[in-house]
């Protein structure tokens, strides 16, 4: 094998064969796990191992419920009321430390729970160290996780909010406007453009029913659990629970340390908003094009060519398309590293968080970027209106023939003879003389002329979920009372 192929793990554990060679955790016995270790880690394994950089993204959980454990430790008598009192003063400097940005990360520290017990051991000496009593990291991490993602969530929905309502108040103001609607992109059937522009708040709708319910599966408290057979000294996990705001606790302590089922369905919830918007993105950035005209982004979310001055790039938009491959790629990758383990608690969980987190952070950006260029582009109601043409009608005369009484699947014959002869003849559907209809279908009469009408089509939509202006007021007025009515719990 050649040396630049070398695994990882081949690297010489450099700290354990040279005496000379000082190595930050040298000491084993200085670790949580440290004392049936002779050798040191290997360096590079040392940091293999650490999950600190992206970890620390939970400092605020891990004393939350460090703090809660404290209490529920003192209730089970095995901390006393000072030793509580001394523990939980200690933990909030830790936590001050942390808001205050002072928090001192030494090389030694493998991740939050080990770095803020070393701390907390600072500050009150050894009976920081009781604090992790019936207690694992294994606990500890699901407990964390959960807790940061409930405030995730509860963080989102502002945002999603927010996007809807960017969207029902164009829909409110842009009522009038009318525009091609599309299926396979070709030209189909008429719509308003506050009918398209709602057919992207149902898909969000439903999305935050769907993070409300998920939200019931983050909710559950896994702390009491220890590594994996439960807690020996009598914790009230019930209790316990309640002080960390969880609506339960998990009912078996070997699947609460492996479960991150609410870590997927969290991922999978985020892969399907942003594929949500990424259909938007998709339709906006082909709305924007010079051949279609309809939209315009406003500069605060467009960018320049470095070469092509003339240029305006629909970015936001690319960027929320692309990001949706990315979360999709982040649920997929996850589900990879949870095919395969076996029960209860592995190192291979450890990865769970640079995903979520990845997340996360994506998705709050996702969110913002959506709905500040749906709030500040602007549509263009002459573009959208020109791109309305006469065989967009072709239903419409059907329909008008299924009014006088045709069978369905006949009209949809005649129309169509209609839709061939005005193209033989080179002219619009609306030229063709009463004459020339009636060859077709003696049903045709003068009020065929009502047809040629764009708001007659449109109008025509009137039942639930059309695109009619009555439907769309009752899908504003229902989206709004949604918005109003909508909490997490
Ligand atoms: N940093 C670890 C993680 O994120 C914490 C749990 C460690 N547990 C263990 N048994 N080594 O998964």
């Amino acid at each position: 094998m050649d040396s630049e192929a070398k695994p990882v793990a081949a690297v010489p554990n450099a700290a354990a064969s040279s005496a000379a060679a000082p190595n930050p955790a040298d000491s084993e016995g200085m670790k949580l796990w440290g004392g049936r270790f002779d050798g040191s880690t290997d360096p590079v394994m040392e940091q293999f191992n650490a999950s600190m950089s992206y970890d620390k993204a939970m400092w605020k959980q891990d004393i939350q419920g460090s703090i809660a454990y404290a209490k529920a430790l003192h209730k089970a008598n095995l901390l006393t009321e000072e030793e509580s009192t001394n523990i939980i003063a200690g933990l909030e400097v830790v936590k001050s430390e942390w808001a205050s940005e002072t928090f001192l990360i030494q090389p030694g520290d493998e991740d939050i729970h080990t770095a803020n017990e070393r701390r907390l051991k600072e500050i009150v000496g050894d009976v920081g160290g009781k604090v992790h009593t019936g207690r694992s990291r294994n606990d500890q991490v699901a407990v964390d996780m959960r807790l940061w993602l409930r405030e995730h969530i509860s963080l989102l929905v502002p945002h999603l909010i927010k996007l809807l309502q960017v969207f029902i108040e164009r829909a409110k103001k842009e009522k009038t406007i009318l525009m091609p609607g599309y299926t396979h992109l070709q030209r189909a059937q008429p719509i308003r453009w506050s009918h398209w522009l709602l057919s992207h708040v149902w898909p969000i709708v439903m999305d935050l029913k769907r993070l409300q319910s998920l939200y019931l599966r983050v909710n559950i408290c896994p702390l009491g659990s220890g590594a994996l057979a439960g807690n020996p000294f009598r914790i009230y996990r019930e209790g316990l629970a309640k002080e960390l705001g969880f609506q339960e606790v998990t009912r078996n302590s070997l699947h609460a340390v492996g479960d991150r089922d609410f870590v997927v369905e969290y991922m999978f919830w985020a892969s399907l908003l942003s594929i949500h918007l990424s259909r938007l993105a998709e339709d906006l950035i082909l709305f924007s094009t010079s051949e279609f005209g309809f939209v315009k982004l406003s500069d605060a979310y467009a960018t320049g060519s470095s070469l092509m001055p003339q240029k305006k790039n629909p970015d936001s938009l690319e960027l929320i398309r692309g990001k949706a491959g990315t979360m999709a790629g982040n649920l997929c990758g996850f589900l990879m590293v949870l095919k395969g383990l076996p029960s209860t608690y592995n190192k291979d969980l450890q990865e769970d968080k640079v995903k979520m987190f990845e997340t996360a952070s994506t998705m709050l950006g996702i969110l913002q970027v959506a709905a500040g260029t749906v709030a500040t582009l602007t549509v263009n109601e002459n573009a959208c209106r020109e791109a309305l043409s006469e065989e967009m009608l072709a239903t419409d005369v059907a329909y008008y023939l299924v009014k006088k009484g045709m069978a369905f699947r006949n009209a949809h014959g005649k129309a169509g003879e209609v839709v061939k002869l005005s193209e033989e003849l080179g002219c619009p559907l609306s030229e063709l003389t009463l004459d020339q209809l009636t060859k077709i279908s003696p049903l045709f009469a003068e009020d065929i002329s009502s047809v040629w009408n764009y708001e007659h089509s449109v109008e025509q939509y009137e039942a639930t979920g059309g695109t009619a202006l009555s439907s769309v007021n009752t899908q504003i007025t229902e989206a709004e009372d949604f918005i109003n009515t909508f909490t997490l719990q």
